[in-house]
């Protein structure tokens, strides 16, 4: 870390962010909510649609004519409720997103992750065109698929951000566990996008595709039970990989950490799977829906978690905000800080 602290000997550049060096904790806890938010935003959509509240609100912005907030009596207020709920997520969420950009920029942060948490802003605003074009389509199958899908990308590389947000940007890049195991990793990441895509398909087949008024030509025209078998199945080639990686990560004796993160996932996805199976045989009941959903985000962000632990940066010396020029700043902005109290 650099020793001159006095603001005329250093040479940084403090813009374009000249207020604000935060800590790697501070950077992390940020990109943990802008994770949450990003699984928690399909959990609320889910709801929307089960609920059949999408017309809750009934203009945008506006929750409706002259008020940003539901209105008594405008609609039912559960509907109301739920659907003004999603909308505020969607500004939580962007303003998470924005956060998390203006913390690494702040900090001074390799371009990796500052590309990473540019995507995230990017993603939300696609995220916000194809929701809209999947209302113009009549929330058709496909379209309600492609929306849900893009999400668990987000989710994924969510969490994957918040994995290199930990790595200092100075630090060498090393394996802790064999390649191999990261290539099974691929595989059952792979693995995993089939049942997602499987899951939507078979959600486009079902009584639920859409929303309440959703005509049998918006939905997929497969038999329910075959497309969720396939579904199901394509779970057990996912579980297989997955199961292959932690036995690996035991057979090399990898950190603990890399071991209850694969033992930690293997749970999820045995939880999901149950859920999926018990929603399968009940006949698929609204209320289970946004579970099957929210475990849908644990597994992605845990598959994401385990496979960024296959290669990182480890050592340096940035130590308080991952990067020298950030530590260096933070040093300035300490002295500043000192001077106008003092
Ligand atoms: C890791 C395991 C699993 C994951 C990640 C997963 C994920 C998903 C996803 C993303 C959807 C679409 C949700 C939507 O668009 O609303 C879905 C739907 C569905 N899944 Fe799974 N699933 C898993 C395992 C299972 C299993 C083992 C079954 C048992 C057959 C199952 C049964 C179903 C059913 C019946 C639906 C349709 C629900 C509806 O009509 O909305 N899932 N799943």
């Amino acid at each position: 870390m650099s020793t001159s602290v006095s603001p005329s000997n250093n040479p940084i550049e403090l813009k374009p962010i000249t207020f604000w060096a935060p800590t790697t904790k501070v950077q992390r806890l940020l990109a943990l909510l802008l994770l949450i938010f990003q699984g928690g935003i399909t959990v609320t959509g889910s709801i929307v649609r089960v609920t059949g509240s999408g017309l809750g609100c009934d203009t945008w912005p506006l929750c409706h004519e002259g008020s940003l907030v539901p209105v008594a009596g405008a609609a039912p207020w559960i509907h109301q409720a739920v659907e003004f709920g999603n909308r505020m997520l969607t500004f939580v969420l962007v303003a998470a997103a924005l956060a998390v950009f203006i913390a690494v920029l702040g900090a001074k942060r390799r371009k990796e992750i500052v590309v990473h948490s540019f995507i995230q802003g990017l993603g939300i605003i696609a995220q916000a065109v194809i929701g809209g074009i999947t209302v113009l389509v009549d929330l058709h199958w496909y379209a309600v698929a492609l929306h849900f899908l893009p999400s668990m990308v987000l989710v994924f590389l969510a969490a994957t951000l918040y994995t290199r947000i930990g790595e200092p940007d100075d630090g060498e890049m090393s394996s802790p566990f064999p390649n191999w195991i990261r290539n099974v990793a691929v595989v059952g990441a792979v693995a995993l996008s089939v049942v997602l895509i499987t899951g939507t398909m078979t959600t486009g087949a079902g009584v639920h595709s859409g929303d309440a008024d959703i005509s049998m030509e918006d939905r997929l025209d497969v038999n329910i039970d075959w497309i969720a078998h396939v579904h199901g199945y394509s779970m057990y080639v996912y579980l297989f990989f997955t199961l292959i990686v932690v036995a690996g990560l035991y057979k090399v004796n990898a950190s603990k950490h890399n071991k209850q993160l694969g033992l930690m996932l293997i749970l999820f996805i045995l939880v999901q799977a149950g859920i999926g199976i018990l929603q399968y045989r009940l006949g698929v009941p609204r209320w289970s829906i946004p579970f099957h959903i929210a475990m849908s985000s644990v597994v992605v962000a845990f598959t994401s978690l385990l496979w960024s632990q296959g290669r990182v940066r480890v050592g340096g010396k940035a130590t308080t905000t991952g990067s020298l020029d950030g530590d260096a700043k933070l040093e300035v902005l300490s002295y500043q800080k000192g001077v106008k109290t003092a």
